[in-house]
């Protein structure tokens, strides 16, 4: 089993990652609590595939436990299903000593680690991320959110969780869009940190190829995160570099409405845009996009996107990581190494 320890100061936790770990739940959580009343929250896809397996291994070791069902899809991160969640745990006996798992993607995720945060002013709560973008990015550093009618994300907190169990397994029943979709965030670990990594990928073909080394690029992920979060938690300097891709990402994801694109296909679009402008303005060297563009073609991801300038301009000038009338903009200074560029929004263009 591979093993990463995060060191936030009193929050630390381990990430453990290995294909079969979800039949050693139970033995896992044992290490970090006697046995007590769980809530295994997860989504109406992972439910019928794993939550089967992951309640038995809990109640070997002795845990009271109880499943409870989202619907699968990012309509649930919403207020109404927080309420409803917190009402399901409630009258499940839940209670502030007890413990609470997040297993599914990003959306189960985001959405019980927003509700471990506020319930009883805090609970416990562990990751079980079963998507490839879940398992490499949003398990990890403790951002949990859900989304109002007016943007996605709005209402959230810094919460860590207290364990991230990674079963690669699981990767093997994701539909394939989504598995590529991860793969754009697997793409930008190595276009920000890690030229090996990035080099790695470039010497696969087709997605399903990425499990041939899946234990060992979800570590590598994984790793990049923990030492940037460590460093940065609540985000307010070096963590801006995992968002690279990420505004003109936003700005597509937007302009469709959330609905034409998925998140990692929006990102690499931006990737590859910022790596455009970036050349233009003489950070990027010569050739970074095309690079990047060829590596998300292998992965089926999409190269390009209908969009323009005016799009781009009302992204940027809602990003998050934007300050007055400036704007942090991540750019590579060359495969493997981002950097946070302070530039007017005005600037930021096509
Ligand atoms: P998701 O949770 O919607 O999962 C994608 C689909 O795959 C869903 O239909 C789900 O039911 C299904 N699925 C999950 N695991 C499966 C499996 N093993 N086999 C078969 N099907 C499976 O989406 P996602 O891409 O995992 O996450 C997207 C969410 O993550 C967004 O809400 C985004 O805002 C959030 N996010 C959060 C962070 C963070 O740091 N907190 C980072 C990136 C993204
Ligand atoms: N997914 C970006 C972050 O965790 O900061």
């Amino acid at each position: 089993m591979k093993t990463l320890r995060v060191n936030i100061p009193n929050r630390e936790y381990d990430i453990l990652i290995e294909k079969g770990l979800l039949a050693q739940t139970g033995k896992l959580l044992s290490t970090l609590r006697n046995p007590c009343k769980v809530a295994i929250i997860t989504d109406s896809n992972v439910l019928p595939l794993y939550s089967a397996q992951v309640k038995q291994s809990l109640e070997t070791s002795g845990f009271d436990v109880n499943i409870i069902e989202i619907p699968a899809g990012e309509a649930s991160k919403s207020s109404k299903m927080l309420e409803s969640l917190y009402s399901q745990l409630i009258n499940a006996g839940i209670t502030r000593s007890d413990l609470i798992i997040a297993l599914g993607g990003g959306v189960v995720g985001d959405l019980v680690g927003f509700a471990a945060a506020t319930l009883f002013r805090g609970i416990d709560f562990v990751q079980i991320p079963t998507t490839l973008l879940a398992q490499v990015d949003s398990s990890v550093g403790g951002k949990v959110a859900i989304n109002l009618p007016e943007g996605k994300n709005l209402v959230g907190a810094f919460y860590q969780p207290k364990m991230v169990i990674i079963d690669t397994e699981t990767l093997q029943t994701l539909p394939p869009r989504v598995l590529s979709d991860g793969c754009a965030e697997v793409i930008k670990y190595g276009a920000i940190r890690d030229e090996k990594l990035f080099e790695t990928l470039e010497k696969i073909n087709e997605p399903c190829e990425i499990f041939e080394n899946i234990d060992s690029i979800i570590y590598t992920c994984c790793d990049i995160k923990r030492a940037v979060v460590e460093n940065d938690e609540l985000d307010l300097g070096e963590r801006m570099i995992l968002n690279f891709g990420h505004t003109f990402g936003h700005a597509i994801e937007k302009h469709y409405n959330y609905s034409t694109y998925t998140h990692g296909e929006a990102i690499g679009v931006g990737m590859i845009m910022e790596s455009e402008f970036g050349e233009k303005i003489g950070i990027t060297p010569i050739g970074t996009a095309a690079k990047i563009e060829k590596l998300l073609t292998q992965f089926n991801l999409p190269t390009n996107v209908d969009i323009d300038a005016n799009a781009i301009a009302a992204g940027v000038s809602t990003d998050k990581k934007g300050e007055g009338n400036l704007i942090n903009l991540i750019l590579l200074k060359q495969i493997g190494a981002a950097i946070i560029h302070k530039i007017p929004k005005s600037e930021v263009t096509l």
